[in-house]
């Protein structure tokens, strides 16, 4: 597969365009407020027998356009209808196309670690790059190192400065922050760092895709008021172990922090069933089938203003706190 077009695309005017599709309509409507631009009209809708229809209903030439679509579940409907918004924005002769993509998915299939098996995240990149589409825009990826599954540029921003905000106000006093399996230990030590917290780690083995099993904490948890913090709660399982292992060894308070909610299978049983007393997630993904007790932050302002910086070519550095060491 080869990219559609060089990613030094032709001067693009002045003209900005925020096209959502069907994933996420309320965080798109969030970043057109933050922004104060509207969204353009478009109609993206289904034929009978289920294919996608779209139909830009403004001028898109020359402009700078960004389509928002998280490919959140459905993953697969959300996909295929960024690729049509993107073919449909690159036939119409648009300056450039950024997908603002808040939640990656796939993200999680990003090498081969057994036999015979597909690394789906670069099957995304091929398919976006195949389309057309000139840069993109995301958000806490599972796996940083994605951005280099593409031959245009990646912006990767954090939900930490939202998150951490909202762990900030609640002005926690002897802290550790947690993270729930080794792979999210960079993420935490950043948490860690700008809280001035310790650092504890669970050692969580996967059985299946929605099976974990967690034995040990490495780290002291016993009376500490405890941050769990991991980049998406999906069925639920690392989160709530995390939960029930740090209170088994002393937890006092728990709080938990994601930045992606997709809240599926047994997600919402085992998130009420977890003894957190506070759960933050953002809303990069619609979280229409989230349990009650989740509280919501927005990246919306985060977003627009990342939008906005890009359009303007101004560096978006500073809206991106880079993990550190
Ligand atoms: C794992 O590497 C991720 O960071 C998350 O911890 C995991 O994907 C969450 O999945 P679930 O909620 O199904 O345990």
């Amino acid at each position: 597969m080869t990219a559609g077009r060089p990613h030094t695309a032709p001067g693009y005017s002045d003209k900005i365009r925020l096209i959502a599709g069907t994933a996420h309509p309320e965080l798109a409507r969030r970043i057109s407020e933050e922004m104060d631009l509207p969204l353009s009209d478009a109609h993206v809708g289904r034929f009978p027998d289920g294919e996608i229809d779209i139909k830009i209903n403004v001028d898109v030439r020359g402009s700078d356009c960004f389509v928002i679509q998280p490919t959140c579940p459905p993953v697969n409907e959300n996909w295929i209808e960024l690729l049509l918004l993107i073919d449909c924005l690159r036939r119409a002769s648009a300056g450039r196309i950024t997908a603002v993509m808040p939640y990656y998915g796939y993200a999680r299939k990003d090498r081969k670690d057994e036999g015979r098996v597909p690394i789906s995240a670069k099957v995304v990149a091929n398919t976006l790059t195949a389309t057309g589409v000139d840069r993109v825009l995301t958000l806490d990826m599972h796996a940083a190192q994605i951005q280099g599954f593409f031959e245009v540029p990646v912006d990767h921003l954090y939900a930490k400065p939202v998150l951490l905000k909202a762990i900030q106000d609640l002005e926690i006093e002897n802290p550790v922050v947690v993270t729930p399996d080794v792979g999210g230990i960079k993420m935490a030590r950043s948490y860690a760092k700008v809280l001035g917290a310790d650092l504890a780690i669970v050692d969580k083995r996967r059985v299946s895709g929605s099976e974990i099993t967690v034995e040990h904490v490495i780290g002291a948890v016993a009376d500490r008021n405890v941050i769990i913090v991991d980049d998406m709660i999906s069925t639920g399982g690392s989160i709530s172990e995390a939960a029930r292992i740090v209170r088994k060894h002393g937890a006092k308070q728990i709080m938990i922090a994601v930045s992606h909610g997709v809240f599926c299978g047994p997600a919402v049983e085992r998130i009420d069933a977890c003894p957190a007393d506070r759960i933050f997630v953002t809303d990069t993904i619609p979280l229409r089938n989230a349990p009650a007790r989740v509280e919501v932050v927005s990246v919306a302002s985060l977003l627009g203003m990342s939008i906005r910086n890009l359009h303007e070519s101004k560096s978006i550095s500073s809206l991106f706190d880079e993990t550190p060491d």
